[in-house]
Parts: structure tokens; C-alpha cells; sequence
């Protein structure tokens, strides 16, 4: 794993949408793996602007989403469905045709599952981009899911639900179910761009790089990947840079 520690959440975004920027324009027809979440904003925030002023194009960009809750749509303001409408998807000029999530709303989730799973056979990432739970979670992908997963539904941890409940009007209107990529499908993607900021994900950020690999802790899994770079604030590596 290739591993970059940054000055701060600026840095972080300006490295990754350069990673990003040269997937795009390096490749004929390019796929990226999408996150949502607080850690990509600043790097979707520097894309649009690269898009805005002429530097790229994601006319030929087809994307594929990490995940969704179970239960929400495009009009929830806090489905990845509409987050990624907000900053990313309705800025630039890919057409919304490329662009594609799990259905939260789909009335057979197992079918839907299927579809998404399929949809990866037929759209492998040239690079997924990840953020990280605080648990170590890629994804919706909780502790103890076989790195052999594919496209299921997950019933979320407890701390993940108090993690994402800030997004929340209250925490018990956060959904306790998602639709989640599986870590099969995220490990097949060319490349693989980790990012973390915040002292909170110092701990799953060191247990990640160095932890033995094990499905208690799903990025773990991360160390296996040939191409994986993680870029990190300060405060997100802390506990890498004590490391002799
Ligand atoms: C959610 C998402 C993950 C994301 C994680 C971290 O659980 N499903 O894909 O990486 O939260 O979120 P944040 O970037 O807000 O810390």
C-alpha cells in the first residue's frame, strides 16, 4: 500500500482529485468507483471545479456507487443517491445515464443485489475511491463480512448508526439498513484510493495498514491490494507516524 500523509483536509482533497483527474483522462472509457460521506466532499469539490473551467470532461465517465440505504430515494436529502446529485453528479457534465447507485427504494432487494452485481461484471473501476469507517468499515461492508462478499444487504452496526447519525434530524431516523458493495466487488477495481481525515479515524486508519488482516476489521483486506493508496490528513495518520 502506497501511503501518503498530508498536511491537511485541502491536501487530501487536491492529491485525490488528481488521482482521479488522471484515471479520467488516461483512460478511454473510464469507471469510477464512487464514495459518499464528509471525506470526499473537498475532492468532489475540486472535480467540479476542474470540470467548470474547462480541464476535464466526464462526458465518457461512467460511475458506480459504494452503496445506499434501504428505504431511501432521490427526494431524501440524506440517500447517496441525492448526495451524489448535490456534489458531484448534477456540476459536472456526466450524463445521469453513467451514473448508477444501488435502488434503496427497490421492492425485491435480493433482485436489485443481483442487478448490482452484475452491473460490476459489466463496469469493473478503473478506481474506486473509498472513505473509511470508524470501525474500519469500507463501504456499508461492517466487521466480520467475508472478504468474499458481493453486492448484499447489511443490517448497520451500532456505531456506525451513532457515526452517520449527525447527518440525521435524530439518530433514530437514521435507516438501519444498506445496500453495500460487496468487498469482492471493491477489491476488483484496477485501483483502489483510500482516504481519511479526522482524528477519529486514526485508530481503523493504523489497523488498516498494519492490523493483522482479518474480517474484524474489513480495510485490512486493503493490504492484499496491488494498486491501494491511502492519503491521509495529519491527524488521520497520527498513529502511522509514530510507527519506527
Ligand atoms: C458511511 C459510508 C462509507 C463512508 C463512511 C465514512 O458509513 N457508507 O462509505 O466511508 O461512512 O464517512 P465519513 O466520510 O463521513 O466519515
Amino acid at each position: 500500500m502506497k501511503i501518503l500523509v498530508v498536511k491537511d483536509y485541502y491536501d487530501m482533497s487536491r492529491l485525490a482529485a488528481q488521482a482521479v483527474a488522471e484515471v479520467v483522462t488516461g483512460t478511454e472509457k473510464p469507471v469510477l468507483g464512487l464514495a459518499t460521506g464528509s471525506t470526499p466532499v473537498g475532492t468532489y469539490k475540486l472535480l467540479v471545479e476542474m470540470c467548470k473551467t474547462g480541464k476535464l470532461s466526464f462526458r465518457n465517465v461512467t460511475t458506480v456507487n459504494l452503496d445506499e440505504y434501504v428505504g431511501l430515494g432521490k427526494r431524501d436529502e440524506q440517500s447517496y443517491v441525492h448526495f451524489m446529485h448535490e456534489n458531484f453528479f448534477d456540476r459536472t457534465d456526466i450524463p445521469e445515464r453513467n451514473t448508477n447507485l444501488p435502488n434503496g427504494l427497490a421492492k425485491d432487494l435480493d433482485k436489485e443485489c443481483a442487478r448490482y452485481h452484475d452491473l460490476l461484471g459489466e463496469y469493473r473501476q478503473d478506481l474506486q475511491i473509498l472513505g473509511l469507517g470508524s470501525n474500519g468499515h469500507i463501504g456499508f461492508n461492517e466487521p466480520n463480512t467475508s472478504f468474499e462478499s458481493t453486492t448484499h444487504v447489511v443490517d448497520l452496526s451500532q456505531s456506525t448508526i451513532r457515526d452517520n447519525a449527525r447527518f440525521f434530524p435524530h439518530p433514530s431516523c437514521v435507516p438501519t439498513r444498506a445496500i453495500t458493495m460487496g468487498i469482492a466487488e471493491i477489491m476488483n477495481s484496477k485501483k483502489i484510493l483510500v482516504l481519511a481525515n479526522g482524528a477519529n479515524k486514526a485508530d481503523a486508519v493504523y489497523q488498516m495498514v498494519y492490523g493483522e488482516i482479518k474480517e474484524n476489521c474489513p480495510a485490512s483486506v486493503l493490504q492484499r491490494h496491488p494498486e491501494c493508496t491511502l492519503i491521509v490528513d495529519e491527524t488521520a495518520g497520527a498513529r502511522l507516524l509514530n510507527v519506527k
